[in-house]
């Protein structure tokens, strides 16, 4: 919609498969949100082989601003692996735009059950996921390097 009214929302942003020239800017970003927990980009080369058209990237004015990696797994369910925005392009929708088109790719491949995990201080984050229909379903102990635990979350399609 090309309104004339204040939005906070980007608009013409673009969301499309992650290309293997978008891994190093992928990566970069990656490292501005997660720091020492960054996948790498040899992680990344693998996810964008492995997860057919469920890893995408956000694109504004031609940069790439916010990714996010989905996977198919073996019992048919969703998985987001990892999700991040550049900083300068925060609350604007970038990471519900992204969400929202890999859960209706998730959807068309017949899957029903969405799940993610999220550091239970990433209050973000969390949101986010609930804002979204994501429900707390469990908590999973220790789960991060740094002996922080996860929240389970979950969504049904
Ligand atoms: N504080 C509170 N609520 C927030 C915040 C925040 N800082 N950021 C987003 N939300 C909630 C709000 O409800 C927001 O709606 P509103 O802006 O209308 O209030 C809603 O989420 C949607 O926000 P978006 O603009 O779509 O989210 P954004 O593009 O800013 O990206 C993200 C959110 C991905 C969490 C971003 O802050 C980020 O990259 N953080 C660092 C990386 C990270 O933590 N990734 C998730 C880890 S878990 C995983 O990857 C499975
Ligand atoms: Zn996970």
């Amino acid at each position: 919609m090309a309104g004339n009214s204040p939005s906070r929302t980007i608009e013409r942003l673009i969301i499309r498969e992650a290309k293997v020239d978008d891994l190093d800017t992928i990566h970069s970003i990656e490292l501005k949100c997660f720091g020492q927990d960054a996948y790498g980009l040899a992680l990344l080369q693998i996810y964008q082989v492995i997860s057919l058209n469920t890893f995408l990237v956000a694109e504004y004015e031609g940069a790439v601003v916010g990714y996010v990696i989905g996977t198919l797994e073996a019992r048919g369910e969703g998985h987001v692996v990892s999700i991040g925005v550049h900083p300068n392009y925060r609350r604007k929708g970038v990471a519900t735009a992204l969400l929202n088109e890999v859960i209706n790719r998730f959807n068309a491949r017949g899957v029903r059950i969405v799940k993610l995990e999220v550091r239970v201080s990433n209050f973000p984050a969390i949101n986010l996921y609930r804002k979204l229909g994501f429900e707390i379903t469990g908590i999973v102990e220790k789960y991060y390097s740094d002996g922080e635990d996860a929240y389970m979350m979950v969504k049904s399609l």
